[in-house]
């Protein structure tokens, strides 16, 4: 049989690992799609010194490669939102299948992208586009088809995680570490994407559509990176038994979604609290299949080309198959999607850590504590630490049960309007994950 031929837009990191390991494990791909794959094109503006292209055709147009007659499945590599969203509806329109890795154009064109694709009948895959090389998208449509999901929650920026693992265990510097990731190819074209949350806004977009059936809606997610943690709380969540990872919570809930990116106090005993380093882990919990645990490494040219190439042969054993008949975009069926809002973040419900700078005056701590049981806070435990040299603070450090987050801010509101309490309550979201 004919091989199928692909064409591959952007020779960048994750461009060139594809190229890599299409060439390198050709035969053994083969015997699993059924059919050779051959990449008939490359778009790249100049060339990748990781990766021999030899007599592959190279032009510095994307659009040919969406134009190119002889091409079956487009490999959209280049990132970014605006030219990647026109490369991929131009490759759609031509009745092109697509498979890409960009989480940013998924999350935020995918309603419009998937739309396009089903009125053509053509495939759009997107497994890179999460967690790099763990077949996490595939796992949730797929694998845990038969569940009705409660929640997931998962680390999934690799760059973030490994800024907070050299933080914590090196006490290296934030700037020093994430330069250290861009040389390696994990950061973002953009780092503050990395550690604003953005880019793992993105990703959790995807994984809760497809967890529960609903449209991607990035512009519902919170968002909050993970610039302003201090070593000071990394140290008191060490001292409570906890870590401080930065996560990406997606649950159901009576009222609605939750959808929330933020820095995140887990037990230290979880799996999920001891993956380091650029390594990702999803946690997913099914009604069926309880808590499920997916890790690998999260970011990385061949990681990453992993899951392309894993979606390159999904799309090539389903050519032959009815377009009724293909995974659904989003898991659930087009017309089946819920819409079930998604939470702001006021109405979600978690457990915090707080952090107040209180003098050391008698009665504090009864203050506090009445500001906490007036609205409903349950305390969990309570650390008070020594007066600190350098301002005569007693630094105090509470752990409540979960509560609408509304509630928490009322009370963070009353306590820093405390004569005893000295500037603004530091607040870090707390999550079981049992
Ligand atoms: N910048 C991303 C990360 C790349 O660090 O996880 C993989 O999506």
């Amino acid at each position: 049989m004919k091989p199928v031929k692909v064409g591959i837009c952007g020779l960048g990191t994750v461009g060139g690992g594809t190229f890599n390991v299409l060439k390198r494990n050709a035969e053994e791909i083969a015997r699993r799609a059924g059919r050779g794959i051959e990449v008939a094109q490359i778009a790249a503006r100049r060339p990748n010194p990781k990766c021999e292209t030899g007599a592959t055709p190279i032009t510095a147009d994307i659009f040919d490669v969406a134009n190119n007659p002889e091409i079956d499945i487009v490999i959209e590599l280049i990132g970014g939102y605006t030219q990647a969203r026109e490369l991929v509806l131009k490759a759609i329109e031509n009745g092109k299948h697509v498979v890409t890795a960009n989480k940013a154009l998924i999350a935020v064109h995918g309603n419009e992208i998937f739309a396009k694709a089903r009125e053509k009948g053509v495939m759009v895959a997107f497994e890179a586009a999460v967690a790099g090389g763990i077949p996490v998208i595939k796992a949730i449509r797929e694998g845990l088809s038969a569940n009705h999901i409660n929640w997931l929650a998962g680390i999934i920026n690799g760059t973030g995680n490994f800024i907070l693992t050299e933080m914590r265990e090196k006490g290296r510097a934030f700037e020093d570490v994430l330069k250290e990731a861009q040389a390696l190819g994990y950061a973002e074209a953009d780092p503050t994407f990395d550690v604003e949350g953005i880019d793992a806004a993105h990703k959790l977009t995807i994984l809760a559509s497809i967890a529960f059936g609903i449209p991607l809606q990035f512009d519902k997610a919170y968002t909050e990176g993970i610039s302003k943690l201090t070593s000071a709380d990394v140290n008191y969540a060490e001292a409570l038994g906890y870590r401080i990872k930065h996560l990406g919570v997606a649950r159901r809930t009576d009222h609605g979604f939750e959808l929330r990116v933020h820095p995140t106090l887990i037990p230290a005993d979880r799996l999920i609290a001891n993956v380091n380093g650029v390594m990702n882990a999803v946690m997913v919990n099914g009604d069926a299949a309880g808590s499920t645990l997916y890790y690998g490494a999260g970011a990385g040219m061949e990681a990453t080309a992993s899951a392309v190439v894993a979606d390159v042969v999904d799309v090539v054993r389903a050519l032959t198959t009815d377009p009724e008949n293909h995974v659904p975009h989003l898991a659930f069926q087009p017309d089946s999607l819920s819409d079930h809002p998604i939470l702001p973040i006021e109405a979600c419900e978690s457990a915090y850590y707080l952090r107040i700078q209180a003098k050391d005056h008698p009665g504090v701590l009864a203050q506090v504590a009445t500001i906490l049981s007036e609205r409903g806070i349950n305390i969990e435990s309570i650390m008070q630490k020594e007066v600190e040299e350098h301002d005569g603070l007693v630094p105090m450090i509470l752990v409540t049960h979960r509560v609408v987050e509304a509630r928490v801010n009322d009370a963070i509101a009353a306590l820093e309007a405390l004569d005893d309490v000295v500037g603004s309550v530091v607040r870090i979201r707390v999550e079981q994950l049992n």
